[in-house]
């Protein structure tokens, strides 16, 4: 099945009539269990199903209209660079009828500098803002199905706090959706560390099928990602902080290793990610919970919770704390 069947097949389910304009924020999210890699490269089917937190007021506002001549893309209140207008009218593509054209203007307000991916709060904002133009009328569950056709990680930044994506098994992509888990934990907090501003050489998509393919130690990959899934609800459920740190912990180190064993490796990490590393294990020795989880970039955040952020604070003068809960 192609993007362009998928997207039809859900079409024919809308059921309102178009508008003028469609507005939305999406927030951006940071996987605890890890997409990584995929069952089908066109829909983006994922081998394994993730968990994440939003960041709360951190993400992607969209604006978006019909343009009379061709689509006009903005980043940040400035003509968008070539790479991303192309990927975004790429994806519109597969919505516009004959002759229609969109202006697009786009704000993050993640710090860009801070490396945290904006790809999955764009789409998720894009896909919500075309909804209210286009009057598709959707439910979450389908609009993170459409945003996952842009980026597999934006099916997770249709929701506040905790997501999760469902792998699914039918090969159209119908059961691979995100839902919210409806589970507040008001006193976790996300730590963001910067170590580079530079933009990474190998991106998600690249990283994730070069490793899919060459690793050796991608085949332990979808049990250990199952089993963290699970650990992961369970922890959530129990508010049991250890047993949540540890598991995300160890699922980023984990994605991490199958990376290194690929061909040509693949390392995002620099000598500083190692050495704040160190200082996270360092800390922990010292009695305090903290922990950290890594994407495919050099930065780090930081998961402990409130009560440890004047601790977290001193040690890590430079942090961004976020509360995911406002
Ligand atoms: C390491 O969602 O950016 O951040 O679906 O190819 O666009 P594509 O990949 P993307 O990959 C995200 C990978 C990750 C883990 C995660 O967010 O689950």
């Amino acid at each position: 099945m192609t993007r362009q069947e998928l997207v039809n097949v859900l079409l024919k389910r809308a059921s309102g009539k178009p508008g003028t304009r469609g507005e939305a924020f999406a927030p951006a999210n940071i996987a605890l269990c890890k997409y990584w890699g995929k069952r089908d490269a066109e829909l983006n089917l994922p081998v394994n199903s993730s968990l994440s937190i939003s960041l709360g007021k951190l993400g992607t506002k969209t604006v978006i209209k019909f343009s009379k001549t061709a689509d006009k893309i903005f980043l940040n209140g400035k003509p968008a660079p070539k790479a991303f207008a192309a990927r975004l009218s790429a994806y519109l593509d597969l919505f516009r009828n004959e002759g229609q054209f969109f202006e697009v203007r786009t704000k993050n307000n993640i710090p860009t500098a801070a490396g945290l991916a904006s790809s999955a709060s764009g789409f998720a904002a894009l896909v919500k803002a075309l909804d209210q133009l286009l009057g598709w009328g959707f439910n979450p569950r389908e609009l993170s199905m459409l945003a996952r056709i842009g980026s597999g990680s934006a099916s997770r930044s249709l929701y506040e706090g905790f997501a999760v994506w469902h792998a699914g098994q039918r090969a159209d992509g119908m059961d691979s959706y995100a839902e919210a888990l409806n589970r507040e934990w008001p006193s976790l907090r996300i730590g963001i560390l910067e170590v580079s501003k530079a933009r990474k050489k190998t991106g998600s998509t690249e990283g994730m099928n070069r490793t899919s393919e060459t690793s050796e130690l991608y085949e332990s990959w979808p049990k250990q990602a199952e089993c963290d899934f699970d650990e992961l609800r369970t922890a959530i459920a129990a508010e049991d902080f250890p047993m949540l740190g540890k598991t995300a912990e160890n699922n980023a180190l984990a994605m991490h290793s199958t990376m290194l064993a690929a061909w040509p490796p693949l390392c995002y990490w620099k000598p500083q990610s190692i050495a704040l590393m160190q200082k996270v294990w360092a800390a922990r020795e010292a009695g305090i919970e903290l922990y950290f989880t890594m994407d495919a970039g050099p930065n780090l955040k930081l998961l402990f919770l409130k009560e440890d952020q004047a601790a977290v604070k001193a040690l890590f003068p430079k942090v961004q704390v976020v509360n995911p809960w406002i």
